[in-house]
């Protein structure tokens, strides 16, 4: 059964700017006065089927501070594994269906949260983020997305940290850098990077080391329409140095050839040439005194230098933190319009 009127919070794509500045609004408010009971007798289920420190940490923590509880399962590890696919033969190794543990949760708690990360191989399948969809069919609570082909909370972060270091971001160059990794990662939070940045009118550059490095074409396509609707820009570049020259914000992250997706040894055979993509402070001195940011975690001196983790213009420590206060002002938003 599809519950159509409940609003979830998947995508940053299905809320406005507006809401979503509103919403770092109340995080700001709340990162001053951090306990309240405002979510007192309600409670969250948080489904992580990939590992987290930040996010766990912050939801469990967050929901504490409000007064509220959340409830960590992992399925397959301390709770049963769940099927995702409609009309499936399970003879696999889950043991329940997710219309049941949907539906069961949904009795229990007043929001469920879910992280699952693509299963790397079939982006087909994984660019519709089936996983999430299933739960959100067959939930009857509102539905939070904890990392799946986005990653929103991050995004929400990410902008507090922004606002609260540089002010407003309308127009400033927004440098967003595939950097080194020994493996494809998921494209997740590059996704919502550049969707986030452009729904924000920043001047976006998506700087990656050849075409088989950009993103999926509906984060492409959205990213474009949210420049045009919001007065920003956004481009791609595979030129280091023009790309940091004059940048506001350098955010890195590392991610997969989608071209290549579930192929890890032939993406190798790309990647292996790009070591040099790693962001120290030659590139940093490029720019107009950027805040450097990664949504951690970061392999040092792989992604990025220890010089340039531990510089003041560092504000990696600071997104993390800003994770709590803006999931805090998300649930209470999801809790009002629900
Ligand atoms: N950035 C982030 O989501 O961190 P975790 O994977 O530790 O939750």
């Amino acid at each position: 059964m599809e519950h159509a009127k409940i609003k979830h919070f998947i995508n940053t794509q299905d809320w406005s700017q507006q809401e979503l500045k509103d919403m770092l609004v109340l995080a700001g408010e709340l990162k001053k006065k951090p306990w309240q009971n405002s979510l007192q007798g309600k409670s969250i289920a948080l489904l992580f089927l990939n590992p987290s420190m930040r996010t766990r940490t912050s939801f469990e923590l967050g929901m504490q501070q409000l007064g509220g509880v959340a409830i960590v399962l992992q399925p397959g590890k301390d709770a049963w594994g769940i099927e995702f696919n409609p009309g499936a033969v399970m003879d696999g190794d889950a043991e329940e269906h997710i219309a049941e543990v949907a539906g069961v949760l949904s009795r229990y708690c007043d929001m469920i949260g879910l992280r699952c990360f693509p299963e790397f191989k079939d982006w087909d399948t994984d660019r519709n983020d089936p996983v999430i969809k299933a739960l959100a069919q067959y939930s009857s609570v509102p539905v939070v997305n904890m990392e799946t082909i986005v990653h929103p909370c991050q995004e929400l972060a990410l902008m507090q940290t922004l606002y609260e270091r540089i002010g407003e971001v309308q127009n400033k160059k927004f440098v967003l850098t595939w950097t080194w990794h020994p493996r494809p990662l998921n494209t997740a939070v590059a996704n919502s990077a550049a969707l986030i940045a452009t729904k924000f009118g920043m001047d976006v550059t998506l700087l990656c080391p050849e075409p088989a490095y950009i993103l999926d074409s509906q984060f492409m396509d959205e990213a474009e329409k949210n420049a045009l609707e919001h007065g920003g820009s956004f481009q791609v570049s595979h030129n280091i140095e023009s790309a940091y020259v004059g940048a506001d914000v350098v955010y890195a992250k590392s991610w997969g050839a989608l071209p290549y997706y579930g192929k890890p040894e032939d993406e190798w055979e790309l990647r292996k040439n790009y070591r040099h993509f790693i962001v120290n402070e030659e590139k940093m001195a490029l720019t107009n005194n950027a805040i450097f940011s990664h949504c951690l975690p970061l392999r040092r001196n792989i992604k990025a230098t220890d010089a340039v983790m531990d510089a003041p213009y560092c504000a990696a420590i600071d997104e993390a933190e800003n994770r709590l206060h803006a999931q805090k002002a998300m649930l209470l938003t999801l809790f009002k319009q629900n």
